[in-house]
């Protein structure tokens, strides 16, 4: 009993340890970016609306996604938010009875226009769930290996390089690397989330969009998804769906706050959490509703 009591005790302190270690790190960026870097914009909405039926879900949302950073998207249930980002990667439009208007660029250029192939748009701008979605009969390697597969890579040399590293670049692969042939399925919560982001990372990806990466997850697989945003920063765009205001303030650097299927603010997140523009702001992250 007191063994189970301290190794309790242990897994507490290395939480606490991660949170502030997260903390500490959010205040530098914040620090380091009063005023905010100008990227380059890597995506840009303007005018999007959506329906499902005759349900109109959005309502003209314009934004810029900027390179390289992280941007957070928070709001109410029912907002807008899944549906917003599911037009980022033309992945609204396969519901059925769904409907789309407005233009979404990536590098100045239409994802809509007709030339389009949706499958390429999705591999530049993939999508982790918040529930993770491996293939569960699948091995670890053939889940990240899937889309190259998919796309007619067969040397084996070529998949082994890949797969190791996609699973180095998520994190992942101290956890499995003796494994690899075990199922996806039988990983925790956590490794199974991080398998999707290598699954997403090793076809061509330069946009990743997160739907509540971490609200199916325990605070340590937590603060690894959060590290892992951080790290991932360096070299990928990333948008994340987030209910956790905490989470949106330690890891993103730009906050758009949704309302009813528009967009009500949309600045820096120092300026969002300290100084919001919007009343409605204000009152939502100082959890007056929502
Ligand atoms: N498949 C669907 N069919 C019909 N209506 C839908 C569908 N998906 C979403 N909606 C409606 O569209 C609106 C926006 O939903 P969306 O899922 O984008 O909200 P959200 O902000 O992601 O909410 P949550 O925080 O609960 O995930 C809601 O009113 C929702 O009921
Ligand atoms: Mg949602």
């Amino acid at each position: 009993m007191k063994y189970a009591t301290e190794a309790v005790e242990k897994e507490r302190v290395k939480v606490e340890a991660k949170v502030s270690k997260t903390e500490t790190r959010k205040i530098e960026v914040a620090r380091s970016e009063s005023g905010i870097e100008k990227r380059a914009v890597k995506m840009n909405a303007s005018e999007v609306c959506a329906w499902f039926g005759e349900k109109q879900a959005l309502f003209r949302v314009g934004m810029d996604i900027h390179e390289r950073e992280v941007t957070a998207i928070i709001g109410p249930s029912g907002c807008g938010k899944s549906t917003l980002i599911r037009c980022f990667n033309r992945m609204h439009e396969t519901v059925p009875g769904s409907r789309f208007s407005g233009e979404v660029l990536l590098d100045q250029q239409s994802i809509y226009a007709q030339k389009v192939d949706p499958v390429a748009v999705r591999r530049r701008v993939g999508m982790v769930f918040q529930k993770a979605t491996p293939f569960p009969t699948l091995s670890i390697y053939d889940n990240v290996a899937v889309g190259l597969k998919l796309n007619g890579t067969t040397e084996r040399k070529k998949l082994d390089e890949v797969v190791e590293k996609s699973l180095k670049k998520a994190a992942l692969w101290e956890e499995v690397k003796d494994s690899l042939k075990k199922a996806g399925g039988a990983l925790s919560g956590g490794q199974q989330q991080r398998l999707c982001i290598a699954r997403a990372l090793a076809v061509d990806l330069e946009v990743l969009l997160m739907d509540e990466p971490c609200s199916a997850l325990d605070p340590i697989s937590t603060s690894k998804i959060e590290e892992l945003i951080h790290e991932l920063r360096q070299n990928y765009t990333i948008i994340i769906v987030t209910h956790n205001m905490q989470q949106a303030a330690r890891v993103s650097q730009r906050t758009a706050f949704m309302l009813n299927g528009k967009l009500i603010e949309y600045a820096s997140t120092e300026k969002v959490f300290t100084n919001p523009s919007n009343k409605m702001t204000e009152d939502y992250i100082t959890g007056r509703f929502g």
